[in-house]
């Protein structure tokens, strides 16, 4: 194992996040769309690669007690800190190891689903090659992996941002802080007109969003090895792993490609794969949640009523399109929202149009990233409980100072006054009383606003 890399996790800790195109509804929605039908969620058997301190898998855990969950990560102390935040939120279905991926092996019955979220592009490869065996050797017949990765051409633009950055932390000014040097390189590029200088300045927009600490693990790791999608088909086909689908459809929407590329595209619709490469080459795509199975899987286009049994999350403000059947659609899809429910649960409401033309345009919509599918519901209530409280895992998360996680396991970030009001909400206060507390500081619009959003998101037991 790279020392740089176990060094880098061992001594500094990776900036907690949750990732929704890692979450097995999700894989096991998309997955079907690449034509594998995947173990119900709800009794299958799960690992994660890379865990660290356990955000992405401890509230997906909590959601499904009867799943048996195993995770493992190369570094102690984040291992130490997701077993003691698994212990605190009660949460026992979550085997934590403190391994390397290259010496690891599973001795139990094999995986359903396997999940390696910022892994691959950040290790050495013999820990790719090692992943991509772990998944060969360890996935169930019909279990799916989803591996993500930075791709190239895309994610070459962004390479010299690492020269750039390293240098300028050096400079007295920066303290040897990355957002500083970001700070310094905008306002030395402002005015700039040239391609050169756009781009740059989008990239550094980029790369500030991200912040210090997920700067130092991303694009300053000790390795960033971004790989052609083509060149991550062809290990995955040697490893006897067989590419399926992406689990999220979102950076691959049709509407990002020129529009000159449609004809292109069209001539290779014999080739998928190469149609995919082709289509990362006209967008400068820099990321991938590629879902593999194993060579062997079957294989099967869904039938129509298993596409009715997938529950559909709205992402965007869906627009009016001027089509009468899309419109109906999104019309029904408004009104089920928050909500993440089957397409059978509001199909018949919908008039003049018929289920098969409701599941064309859903596929659309999802083709477009407008809609996330999901093999079982996300069903909550809006309604602001008398005695609000968060999960004990969120309250956890939130005395560690990271994201707390939704109900569609999206992180979601809140300024310092919002902590304080979230803090409070452990279900020994009621709602008047938290409102109340917020009378002197004048907050008690803003108090009503992110209680109304929190409903929202399911954050609100
Ligand atoms: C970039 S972080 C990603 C964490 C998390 N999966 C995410 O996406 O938010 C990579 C993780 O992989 C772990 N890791 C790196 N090399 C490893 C290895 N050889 N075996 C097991 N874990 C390793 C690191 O300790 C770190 O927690």
């Amino acid at each position: 194992m790279s020392d740089a890399v176990s060094e880098a996790y061992n001594n500094d800790s990776y900036p907690a996040m949750s990732h929704p195109a890692g979450h097995p509804a999700v894989m096991a929605a998309s997955a079907l769309l690449g034509g594998l039908k995947t173990s119900e969620v709800g009794k299958a058997r799960i690992l994660e690669i890379g865990c660290s301190s356990g955000h992405h898998i401890l509230p997906i855990a909590a959601a499904f007690p009867d799943t048996s969950f195993t995770a493992i990560d190369i570094s102690t102390p984040a291992i130490q800190q997701a077993r003691a935040l698994a212990d605190r939120a009660g949460i026992r279905n979550v085997q934590f190891h403190d391994a390397d991926i290259l010496s690891w092996t599973n001795h139990a019955e094999p995986f359903d689903y396997i999940i390696a979220h910022g892994f691959f592009s950040w290790v050495a490869d013999e820990a790719k090659t090692a992943l991509l065996r772990l998944c060969h050797d360890s996935l169930s017949k019909n279990g799916v992996a989803m591996i993500s990765y930075n791709t190239l051409p895309g994610w070459s633009l962004r390479i010299p941002l690492r020269d750039i950055i390293q240098t300028l932390r050096r400079l007295p000014s920066c303290h040897d802080s990355s957002i500083a040097a970001l700070d310094l390189l905008e306002s030395a590029m402002r005015g700039a007109n040239s391609d050169y200088g756009k781009h740059l300045q989008a990239i550094i927009r980029d790369a500030r969003a991200k912040g210090e600490q997920q700067l130092k693990f991303d694009d300053l790791a000790p390795v960033v090895d971004p790989c052609y999608f083509s060149q991550f088909v062809h290990w995955c086909r040697q490893a006897g792993l067989k590419y399926l689908h992406e689990s999220n459809l979102a950076p691959g929407s049709p509407a990002l490609l020129p529009e000159g590329a449609a004809p292109v595209l069209q001539e290779l619709r014999a080739d998928p794969l190469l149609q995919q490469q082709l289509a990362d080459f006209f967008t400068g795509r820099t990321f991938r949640t590629s879902l593999l199975c194993r060579h062997d899987a079957a294989l099967q286009t869904p039938d129509f009523q298993t596409l009715m049994r997938l529950c559909v999350e709205v992402l965007v403000t869906l627009p009016e399109t001027g089509n009468a059947v899309t419109d109906r659609v999104c019309d029904a899809l408004r009104a089920t929202q928050p909500q993440c429910v089957s397409i059978a649960s509001w199909i018949d409401q919908v008039d003049s149009c018929s289920p098969e033309q409701a599941v064309s345009v859903i596929l659309q919509l999802t083709q477009l990233g407008m809609v996330r599918l999901r093999s079982t519901p996300v069903i909550f209530s809006e309604l602001i409980p008398e005695k609000p409280a968060l999960s004990a895992w969120n309250r956890e998360f939130l005395k560690q100072h990271n994201p707390v996680v939704d109900a569609f396991h999206l992180p979601c970030q809140f300024a310092a006054d919002d902590r304080a009001i979230l803090q409070s909400c452990d279900g020994s206060r009621s709602f008047a009383e938290i409102i109340d507390s917020c009378k002197n500081s004048g907050q008690i619009d803003a108090a009503h606003a992110l209680f109304l959003h929190l409903g929202r998101r399911g954050l609100l037991l």
